[in-house]
């Protein structure tokens, strides 16, 4: 079978994306597939006419953030009628927008926290919300552009005026507690992962891609009626919003509240990181699924 994986794409995740693809290609290989790496640049015509000649049976997505995981490349694909891993246009779409993505789970019965988008001119003005709070991009990935403003911080003016990411930021109260996450293959939550970052910072753009930046416990250590409601959580998301083939859930837990224990969804990533310091092929290998055979089933799941 011959698969085309579709890597690099022009987003802010450029680098994290050939990582994973060079990942993907090694893995697909080992499992057999003929495999036919295109480096996605600005050049769409090249990439429609590197998917034509010749035509792949599948296409592997290894792209993350804008054009690779939001719908574009997905409709590309649709259009061409060649079956691809992971979400189709509308998962996609929706879950790479967090406040879309948020009235979906909120709709869904899924715990999320309040929001307000604002212009970077609300924002560089006064507190959208009490502090802490933490401001994100509406869509992109990894971190990137992600703040969070504590109590007695005067960043928040500048990280307007700095702001690149869109006409609005969203700000969301700040969960103070574990980060945990869970990926979803199919109909089955694998497992939750509990993540440290380094002391002094939280799970940023470094601490997800430097070797050694954070520190990964799978199974997370929570008391177990927790632990299988984050698994559910995350099947949920992934259900309400449309998702197929893999994707990975996010979420916070806070055990600061004596007696009240919370679990918070941050939002679904339809193209999650199969890099080497990646959190979903950690948890398909502590389910007994090595790395070639989560990239085969992603193959056998491809739909357009
Ligand atoms: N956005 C990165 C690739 C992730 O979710 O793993
Ligand atoms: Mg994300």
């Amino acid at each position: 079978q011959k698969v085309a994986v579709l890597y690099g794409g022009k987003s802010t995740e450029r680098e994290v994306s050939l990582s994973t693809g060079r990942e993907c290609i090694v893995a697909l290989r080992e499992a057999g597939f003929e495999v036919i790496p295109i480096d996605v640049t600005d050049d769409l015509p090249a990439v429609i006419h590197a998917l034509t000649h010749p035509r792949p049976d599948a296409v592997f997505n290894a792209l993350h953030g804008r054009f690779g995981e939001d719908g574009c490349i997905q409709g590309v694909l649709d259009w061409l009628g060649i079956p691809y891993t992971h979400s189709g246009l509308r998962a996609s779409a929706l879950a790479m927008d967090k406040a879309a993505a948020k009235a979906v789970f909120r709709a869904a019965g899924l715990p999320v926290v309040e929001h307000r988008l604002v212009t970077r001119d609300e924002l560089e003005a006064a507190d959208p919300l009490p502090v802490p709070y933490v401001v994100k991009p509406v869509n992109e990935g990894s971190s990137v552009g992600v703040h969070i403003v504590l109590k007695g911080s005067n960043q928040r003016a500048e990280i307007a005026r700095n702001w690149r990411y869109g006409d609005h930021a969203m700000v969301e109260s700040y969960v103070p507690g574990r980060e945990l996450t869970v990926g979803v293959m199919g109909d089955r939550p694998l497992a939750v992962t509990d993540i440290i970052a380094d002391a002094g910072t939280f799970y940023d753009y470094d601490s997800k891609y430097a070797a050694g930046g954070s520190r990964h416990v799978i199974p997370a250590q929570m008391p177990q009626e927790d632990y299988a409601r984050a698994l559910d959580i995350a099947l949920r998301a992934h259900q309400a919003l449309g998702c197929r083939g893999a994707s990975r859930a996010d979420l916070r837990y806070d055990e600061s509240a004596e007696g009240a224990r919370r679990l918070v969804l941050l939002e679904v990533n339809t193209q999650p990181g199969l890099t080497p310091t990646s959190l979903l092929p950690e948890q398909a290998a502590h389910c007994g699924i090595p790395f070639p055979a989560l990239c085969a089933w992603m193959v056998k799941e491809a739909r357009h």
